[in-house]
C-alpha cells in the first residue's frame, strides 16, 4: 500500500507540532506540505513555528506555505496563555534558516489539488479559514479534494474555549460553516475523542529515557499544556491533533459515526459550537464521518512508540 499523501493546514501550535512529527513518524504517510493560518498564534509565528519544526525533524525539504493573517468575519484572537508566546510552549528552537514558499496558502492548496484530483487528503488542525476561502476562490477546489480530516468541534462533549465551543471552529466559525456544507468527505476528530488521549508526565518521562533533540522538544513544548491541563483533570496534554493521524496509521482505534453536523455562526451564545443530528430531526443527510470514541491509550503508547523511534534518528 503506498503512503497516504497528505497536507496538513495547521496553526503551530503545541499539538500541532507534536502532529508533523507523528506524519514524519509514520511510512503509512508523506507529508507533502504544511498550509499555515493563525489561530492559536499569528500567521508569522506560525510559519516560523513551522519552518523551525521542521528543521528540527531534518524535513526542511517539505514545503511550508503561509496563508490567512485574519478569519473570514471574527476578529483574530491566538492562545498565548496555553501554547505560550512562542506558540510551542517553553520550546526554544532556533529562527528556521528555510523560508516559506512564495505566495498564499489557499493559491497553493488549490494549485496543488487541481494538479492531482482526488490525490490529496488534507488535515486541516487549525481555524479552517484557508479551506474555506480555496472553497470560495475555486468552484472546481471541492470536487478534486480526496478528503478532510478535521481536528475540531465538541459534538457531545463540552468546549474547550467557551461552554459550548471548541477552539479551531470558535475562531473562524463562517469558514467551518462553509467546509461542514463543502461536499467534500470529511472526518471529523472533535474534543469528545481528544479529550482520551493525553499525554502525561510519565510519558515524557519514558521518552527522556532516549537523548535526543526531539524527546527534549517534546518536553519543553508540551509543560506549558501540563500547567493548563485542568481542563483535562490536571492530568496531561490531549494529542489533539495528532489523533487526527489515527485515521491513517490506526483507524482501529477510533469509532467513526456518519452524522449531520452543523456550526452555530448566528453570533450567540453559542457561537461556534458543532451540534450533532442524532435524532434526523434536520431531515437531511449525514454531512461527514464523526470520532466519537477512541482507544486512547493505545492512541498514546502508539505516538510514544513513532517518538522513540524518531528520537533515535535525531541525536543532534
Ligand atoms: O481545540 C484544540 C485545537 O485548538 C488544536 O488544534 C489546538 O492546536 C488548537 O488549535
Ligand atoms: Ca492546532
Amino acid at each position: 500500500m503506498p503512503p497516504k499523501r497528505i497536507i496538513i493546514d495547521t496553526d503551530p501550535g503545541i499539538d500541532d507540532a507534536l502532529a508533523f512529527l507523528l506524519a514524519l513518524a509514520s511510512p503509512e504517510i508523506k507529508l507533502e506540505a504544511l498550509t499555515t493560518t493563525q489561530g492559536n498564534v499569528t500567521l508569522e509565528t506560525a510559519t516560523r513555528n513551522a519552518l523551525a519544526v521542521l528543521e528540527l525533524a531534518k524535513a526542511n525539504h517539505i514545503p511550508v506555505v503561509a496563508g490567512s493573517v485574519v478569519p473570514l468575519v471574527q476578529p483574530l484572537r491566538a492562545s498565548a496563555h496555553v501554547h505560550g508566546e512562542s506558540g510551542i510552549g517553553n520550546s526554544k528552537l532556533p529562527t528556521p534558516k528555510s523560508k516559506p514558499r512564495e505566495g498564499h496558502a489557499v493559491d497553493y492548496l488549490i494549485e496543488r489539488v487541481l494538479a492531482e484530483p482526488n490525490e490529496l487528503g488534507i488535515f486541516p488542525i487549525g481555524p479552517l479559514t484557508n479551506i474555506a476561502m480555496a472553497i470560495r476562490k475555486e468552484p472546481k477546489f471541492a470536487k478534486a479534494v480526496k478528503e478532510l480530516v478535521i481536528m475540531g468541534g465538541a459534538v457531545l462533549e463540552h468546549g474547550n474555549v467557551t461552554p459550548q465551543a471548541e477552539f479551531n471552529i470558535y475562531v473562524d466559525p463562517h469558514a467551518a460553516h462553509i467546509v461542514f456544507h463543502s461536499g467534500i468527505p470529511i472526518t471529523l476528530i472533535p474534543l469528545d475523542v481528544t479529550h482520551k488521549c493525553l499525554l502525561e508526565q510519565i510519558h515524557i518521562d519514558r521518552l527522556l529515557r532516549i537523548d535526543s533533540p526531539i524527546t527534549r522538544f517534546i518536553r519543553s513544548a508540551v509543560e506549558t499544556c501540563f500547567a493548563h491541563s485542568e481542563s483535562y483533570g490536571g492530568k496531561g496534554c490531549a494529542l489533539h491533533d495528532p489523533l487526527t493521524l489515527a485515521t491513517v496509521i490506526a483507524p482501529e482505534l477510533l469509532t467513526l459515526k456518519e452524522l449531520r453536523v452543523d456550526v452555530d455562526h448566528s453570533g450567540g451564545v453559542s457561537m461556534g459550537k458543532t451540534f450533532g443530528d442524532f435524532l434526523g430531526k434536520t431531515g437531511k443527510p449525514a454531512n461527514m464521518r464523526v470520532a466519537l470514541q477512541a482507544r486512547g491509550d493505545d492512541f498514546v503508547e502508539l505516538f510514544l512508540q513513532r517518538m522513540e523511534t524518531l528520537a533515535k534518528t535525531i541525536s543532534v
